[in-house]
């Protein structure tokens, strides 16, 4: 079930495209297994080596009623455009008592570049901050993904430091950027 929708005037082909997000199944996975061997989608983040049964067995395995019960670590959506998916939201929960968690997003290289994504973090915010207890989200970018930095700041996520060295990618250990949004913020934002 889509959580909202929102739409996206694209000027310049005087169209709207409709974004939506909605759970992950175990169907996804073939989807998901494929976007995420994209050269643009792992240029900036180190994604883990997963089978494809792996991934189908870990989407099939999420309870998305979890997450409104305060239970549970991982969480995938599926972003839709026009109704054809076209990237993934992944949400990690590291501490449900203090209420922390950290966001991750992708777009297939074809979908990139159309603003896509800030509609559908911006969905996924709303959700979060008004149905679950979530407080603090964090996210993380590379130091050169402009297009990931301004879909943070868009939705309200503030810089708050350089994270050194924080992992390795191709061999090189690189700095990440962290972002954060709070449920406080994002509730008293006009
Ligand atoms: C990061 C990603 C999700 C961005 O999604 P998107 O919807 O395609 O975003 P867009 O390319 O439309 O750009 C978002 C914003 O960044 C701006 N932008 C894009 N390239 C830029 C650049 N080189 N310098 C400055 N701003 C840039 C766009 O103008 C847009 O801002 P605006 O809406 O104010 O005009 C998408 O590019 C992607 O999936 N990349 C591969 C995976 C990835 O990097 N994931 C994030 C890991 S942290």
């Amino acid at each position: 079930m889509a959580i909202a929708e929102k739409f996206l005037s694209d000027t310049s082909a005087q169209r709207a495209i409709r974004v939506t997000l909605r759970p992950a199944i175990a169907s996804d996975a073939d989807l998901l297994w494929r976007w995420r061997g994209e050269w643009t989608v792992r240029r900036h983040q180190p994604l883990h080596e997963l089978s494809l049964v792996q991934l189908r067995s870990d989407v099939a395995s999420q309870r998305m009623a979890d997450l409104y019960r305060s239970r549970g670590e991982k969480f995938q959506w599926m972003v839709s455009a026009n109704g054809e998916p076209v990237g993934w939201i992944t949400l990690v929960v590291s501490n449900w008592e203090h209420g922390l968690a950290e966001v991750g997003y992708a777009l297939a290289n074809e979908f990139q570049g159309s603003g896509v994504m800030t509609l559908a973090l911006g969905q996924l915010l709303e959700d979060l901050f008004h149905h679950t207890k979530i407080e603090r989200l964090e996210a993380r970018c590379a130091v050169d993904n402009q297009p990931s930095r301004r879909v943070l700041e868009k939705n309200g996520f503030r810089y708050e430091g350089l994270l050194r060295g924080y992992f390795k990618l191709r061999g090189t250990r690189v700095d990440n950027l962290l972002f954060a949004h709070l449920r406080q913020d994002y509730l008293t934002r006009r």
